[in-house]
């Protein structure tokens, strides 16, 4: 199962890597996931033990095997390293500590005593002892292993705190689930040299619980109906007429269509939020999908331009004509909503021509120690530095 597993990781692409596939292959992943079944256990985009508060919202996972993967192939974790890994499960540091062999070391931090508990008692049954296992708020980094070459990041994270700079070699790397402009983009970091800035030589995709402690971070969610939303960022100021889009919401649509192909979402939500006006994201409850109010696309949140009481987001259908078999569009309410719709189509058609591709976006992160004052183009402004967003 083991094998299968990986098969399906490198038949995805998503394992590139000769020693993260020799890693999966030999740790015995549902040693980390007793009780669970050995079909969901090897499965790749199924998350294990997950843990819930009071509220009912996940606390802990160990992540899905093909987001691990990711997150190994961005850190390139190589023999002899020093690694730190923040939110634990066990299983994850045990595939690092397969990497960096028996000249590197290892180190997971939780903020959760039971996860710390529980990855402990995997990691002893699946014989990886060797690996610190720390109780602690990762927010102040774990200084006593420190420096290390990689610090992997395993659960959402809304800064970068000085102690993680602090306690990363000169030549380090940080992989991090960052949150910005309302979503979150898996991000592997780079000192620049001679800089305190921090490069982004990669990014993906990818979405993990929300931090705890002293790091942890809010958002702002308005309801515009009980099942439709917009969610902003902690530290937006952005404000919108509720009364107005309520009404909008229930006027007849514009559609749109670009003639450009739909594929990439990711790229282009990264592009709409990060290159002109600042965008909520929308969401709604599966009831608002089935009764028509709103397209499907907005169940998982996607980016809506609002311009008073209009606001446009964009759609898809299906075009054979297109490279992806799929034309992106965009749907408008509102009495603006054919000017809405003809500026987010715009840049919709913008990213087609200029930015239809992986990675276009070139991230940085300007600690507070950087001289943030010539930042120019999109950034935003965290307790601990600035994250700015280039489409050269
Ligand atoms: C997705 S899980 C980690 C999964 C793990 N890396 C694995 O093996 O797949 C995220 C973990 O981060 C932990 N966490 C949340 N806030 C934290 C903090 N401030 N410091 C350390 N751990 C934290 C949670 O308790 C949770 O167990």
């Amino acid at each position: 199962m083991r094998q299968a597993m990986v098969n399906r990781l490198r038949e995805e692409g998503l394992i590139n890597c000769d020693s993260v596939a020799a890693a999966m292959r030999a740790v015995p992943r549902h040693d980390f996931a007793p009780g669970e079944p050995l079909e969901k256990v090897y499965r790749t985009d199924t998350t294990l033990v997950p843990k819930i508060d009071a509220q009912g919202r996940q606390t802990s996972v160990v992540s899905a095997s093909h987001i691990q993967a990711i997150q190994l192939e961005l850190a390139e974790v190589r023999p002899g390293m020093n690694v730190l890994e923040i939110g634990s499960g066990g299983y994850n540091a045990a595939l690092m500590a397969e990497i960096v062999g028996p000249t590197g070391s290892v180190t997971t931090v939780d903020i959760d005593a039971d996860v710390v508990h529980r990855a402990r008692a995997g990691l002893h049954r699946a014989g990886y002892e060797q690996v610190n296992v720390v109780l602690a708020d990762a927010e102040h980094g774990v200084a006593q292993y420190a420096p290390y070459n990689r610090i992997i990041v395993t659960v959402g994270a809304w800064d970068i705190p000085p102690a993680w700079l602090d306690q990363l070699t000169p030549d380090g790397r940080i992989v991090v689930p960052l949150r910005f402009a309302g979503i979150t983009r898996l991000i592997a970091f780079d000192r620049t040299p001679g800089s305190p800035v921090l490069t982004a030589g990669n990014y993906r995709l990818g979405s993990f619980v929300p931090m705890q402690g002293d790091g942890a971070a809010s958002e702002q969610l308005i309801p515009v109906t009980p099942d439709v939303g917009l969610r902003l960022d902690q530290n937006s100021a952005l404000t919108f007429d509720v009364p107005a889009l309520r009404k909008a919401l229930h006027t007849k649509p514009v559609e749109s269509w670009s003639g450009a192909p739909f594929d990439m979402p990711d790229e282009l939500e990264l592009y709409l939020l990060t290159s002109g006006p600042e965008l909520p994201m929308l969401h709604a409850a599966q009831a608002a999908v089935e009764q028509g109010v709103v397209n499907p696309t907005v169940r998982n949140g996607t980016p809506a331009l609002v311009r008073g009481g209009s606001f446009a987001y964009r759609i898809k259908r299906e075009n054979p004509q297109t490279a992806s078999g799929y034309e992106t569009g965009v749907i408008a309410h509102g009495p603006e909503a054919e000017q809405v719709a003809g500026e987010l189509l715009a840049m919709i058609c913008t990213w087609a021509d200029c930015y239809y591709r992986r990675g276009a976006a070139h991230i940085t992160y300007h600690p507070n120690t950087a001289d943030t004052s010539g930042l120019i183009g999109w950034h935003t402004t965290k307790r601990h530095g600035a994250l700015a967003v280039a489409w050269p």
